[in-house]
């Protein structure tokens, strides 16, 4: 095990050892190597550094309480870097050496891997880079494939906290038909600067559908999700199917692999589970909301702030009861705490060091 002080990882990177890579060309994949060397050779013209051809992942492992390690859902991730190489004219990377190579990430970084109780993981960054030269705008037929892993910490050192989103309708993260299914750097790029003014005023940035700023899309980089029911509030045992799990239909969202398992963890405690358009102002009748992905699970919101029409919707300063729920039996799941009837995590044979197949 490394010299880490686990405690106080935060979700910053982290040395590996190793990371590994896979080059593709005339649309035949290399068998993934490891490598200590962090650094690329790339040309100046690459098509990833000319024209935004990049599209990269992020999953976690995480050491459960039997001290077995498991990875959450990768077959998953491997299949929307498919979706995301296609949308970029890359050739995507098979599920086969996505596995490979995650596998061979782990096995040679297995010191980075957290302990169980400190609630930090070790994170992946898988990453699709296009690098043939070329200055014609064009997409290019060469592509390496990269995995970072880096270990981090738990999103929620101390408490489960609740964070203040603002309404932006300033910047529009994806068109209707554009990238916004996608995990493409471009995406992430062209938010920036919504996200930093959100952050400069201590919140964190609530997108709305780019063609009329009317319905919600995305919380910054995570899916939303509202709890709704009616009042007066029924009991969370027995009254859970007039409980509602809600969470927005748009073709310009990222599907998160997260908002998947917990909208199947709802419908197994009996939560009615809607995805639809979800107009802002709908907010006033939910009584809890959150931002969901890999990173935090869950982030309860306290508080959305709309400036422009000057209203303040309020979920309460603390975490509600149903998110709660949610967010604990996700991590027992990933912790390998209670029975994973879903399949979703991937034990990881540590003295053989199998890779993920
Ligand atoms: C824009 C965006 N939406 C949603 C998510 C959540 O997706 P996932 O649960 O698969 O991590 C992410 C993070 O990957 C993201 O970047």
């Amino acid at each position: 095990m490394k010299e880490i002080d686990w405690n106080s990882l935060g979700f910053h990177y982290t040395e590996p050892d190793y990371i590994v890579r896979a080059a593709c060309h005339e649309g035949v994949w290399e068998e993934p190597y490891a490598t200590k060397d962090k650094y690329l050779h790339l040309h100046v013209s690459a098509t990833c550094l000319q024209y935004g051809q990049e599209a990269f992942e992020g999953l976690k492992a995480f050491r459960g309480i039997d001290g077995k390690i498991r990875l959450f859902r990768w077959r998953e991730n491997a299949k929307r870097l498919q979706q995301s190489a296609k949308g970029l004219f890359m050739t995507p990377v098979p599920e086969e050496v996505f596995g490979k190579a995650i596998g061979l990430a782990l096995e040679k970084n297995l010191d980075f891997v957290p302990p169980y109780g400190t609630g930090a993981t070790l994170y992946f960054r898988p990453l699709l880079i296009g690098t043939t030269p070329r200055l014609g705008v064009g997409p290019g037929r060469d592509f390496e494939f990269i995995v970072i892993p880096s270990p981090i910490g738990p999103y929620y050192p101390g408490k489960f906290h609740c964070t203040t989103f603002l309404v932006n309708r300033y910047v529009d993260r994806a068109a209707p038909f554009g990238t916004g299914q996608l995990k493409v750097g471009g995406n992430y790029a062209s938010s920036f600067r919504a996200t930093e003014a959100a952050h400069a005023m201590g919140c964190d940035c609530l997108f709305l559908d780019a063609k009329q700023h009317k319905y919600i899309d995305e919380c910054s980089a995570a899916n939303f999700i509202g709890i709704k029911r009616p009042t007066p509030a029924p009991s969370l045992k027995g009254g859970e199917s007039q409980i509602e799990y809600l969470t927005p239909r748009s073709s310009a969202i990222l599907p998160s692999i997260t908002n998947d398992s917990l909208m199947t963890l709802a419908r197994e405690m009996g939560l009615k589970v809607t995805r639809r358009r979800i107009r802002l102002e709908e907010l006033a009748e939910m009584s809890e909301a959150a931002a969901c992905g890999t990173a935090c699970v869950i982030s309860p919101i306290d508080k959305v702030i709309d400036t422009e029409k000057n209203r303040t919707y309020s979920f309460g300063d603390e975490p509600g009861p149903v998110l709660t729920k949610l967010y604990h039996a996700l991590r027992d799941i990933q912790f390998g705490r209670t029975e994973d009837k879903y399949g979703w995590t991937e034990i990881v044979d540590q003295t053989t060091s199998r890779q993920a197949r």
